[in-house]
């Protein structure tokens, strides 16, 4: 409150107010472009093509209407409402499986398999390779970790190795597509001749590549949030129970009060910016810190309190402005379906330990591990 602006030792701005967060998502004079940054990010060095999320406009504007033509708004709910029962039966069979367990890990049980399963399935990825490409997704997330025990320098080059290797990959994978078309999305962006034109296979690659790290790695940290949260709640947890349908305040609360992304760490001023009376000179960095927004008490009332019946609940935790997360949609209904079957199916679930381990990323806040017996 003190400091809705704050200058870092190494030139870069922090940037924490609600207000100040909802004004800059919309400033056109900021460049998401990892291109024009200090610090860019390793899942982008060496990168040619960036993926959309990391381009300004007009480039951003081609490949996101492009990309949305066959994924996001107006097509996510419908294809939402279409895959419903598979979402369903999916997080049903990965249930079946730990039942009668003493102990179980809710993320690899079931927050990391049940949205990886769902994006594989939606790009046309292989699920059985998941082991190949959840190493170099974890190689790039940790790559901006700030776990003290690793190297700085060892895990920039694995970061840019994984980077090189999962573009490796996933160009495999569209090179099958251009010949022998399938209905995945990976198939779909290959062959679509629309108003703006086909994407490259540079820009395809990337796009993939967003789409399968964005579709699963933050959803995995909603559901495991959500789970470790009710657990801390357990009144709310019972009135789940007997009222299914406030699952969807619960979610949206959800994502305000332990949002899965904390910050977007990678915004750049084209020009001079003044926010809360403080100029940010052209071409300094801005961390958006969406987590700290959602929390702001001028903003929302009793900010630290878990709420579902909070009405009026515009959180940051999709972002706002050009770059508004296109998965929302998804990612909802997927928690939705998550959390609704464990409450429903889970006898009295305890945690073994609070708070678990978490991620050491200063981006994605979520639990590692969460024990539950
Ligand atoms: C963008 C959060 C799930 C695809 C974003 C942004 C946030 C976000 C904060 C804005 C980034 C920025 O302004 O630079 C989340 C959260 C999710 C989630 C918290 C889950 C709980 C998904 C899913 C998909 C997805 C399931 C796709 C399958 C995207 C894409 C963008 C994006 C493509 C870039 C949009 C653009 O640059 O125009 N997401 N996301 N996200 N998200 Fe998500």
């Amino acid at each position: 409150r003190r400091t809705p602006v704050a200058r870092q030792e190494d030139g870069s701005y922090v940037i924490s107010t609600y207000r100040e967060l909802a004004d800059i998502l919309h400033n056109p004079h900021l460049s998401s472009d990892v291109r024009n940054m200090s610090h860019p990010m390793p899942s982008a060095e060496g990168a040619t093509t960036p993926s959309f999320i990391n381009m300004d406009p007009p480039e951003h504007d081609r490949l996101r209407r492009i990309a949305m033509r066959h994924f996001g708004p107006p097509h996510t709910p419908g294809l939402v409402t279409a895959m419903e029962p598979a979402l369903t039966a999916t997080v049903g069979g990965l249930i079946d499986d730990f039942t009668g367990k003493e102990q179980i890990d809710i993320v690899d049980d079931l927050a990391y398999p049940f949205p990886v399963t769902v994006i594989c399935h939606l790009l046309g990825v292989p699920r059985e390779d998941e082991p190949r490409f959840r190493v170099w997704v974890n190689g790039l997330i940790n790559a901006i970790d700030y776990d003290p025990r690793t190297d700085p320098k060892e895990k920039l080059e694995n970061g840019v190795q994984a980077r090189k290797d999962l573009h490796e990959y996933l160009g495999g994978l569209l090179a099958q597509r251009h010949g022998r078309p399938g209905d995945d999305l990976l198939s779909r962006l290959a062959n679509d001749d629309g108003p703006d034109g086909r994407m490259t296979d540079e820009e395809i690659i990337s796009t993939a590549n967003l789409l399968l790290i964005a579709g699963h790695e933050t959803t995995v940290n909603l559901i495991a949030n959500g789970m470790l949260t009710l657990l801390r709640h357990p009144q709310i947890l019972e009135r789940l129970r007997g009222d299914p349908d406030l699952i969807v305040p619960l979610v949206e609360e959800l994502l305000r009060y332990e949002p899965p992304v904390h910050i977007i760490p990678w915004r750049a001023a084209y020009s001079d910016v003044t926010v809360a009376d403080t100029v940010i000179p052209k071409g300094s960095q801005i961390m958006l810190m969406l987590a700290s927004g959602s929390r702001d008490p001028d903003r929302f009332h009793d900010p630290d309190r878990f709420d579902p019946d909070r009405r009026d609940n515009q959180h940051l935790g999709f972002g706002s402005g050009i770059h508004l997360c296109f998965g929302g949609p998804l990612a909802r209904r997927e928690a939705q379906i998550a959390l609704g079957e464990l409450v429903r199916r889970l006898d009295r679930p305890r945690l073994v330990a609070d708070p678990p381990p978490y991620r050491r990323s200063p981006v994605l806040r979520g639990p590692i591990h969460l024990l539950v017996e």
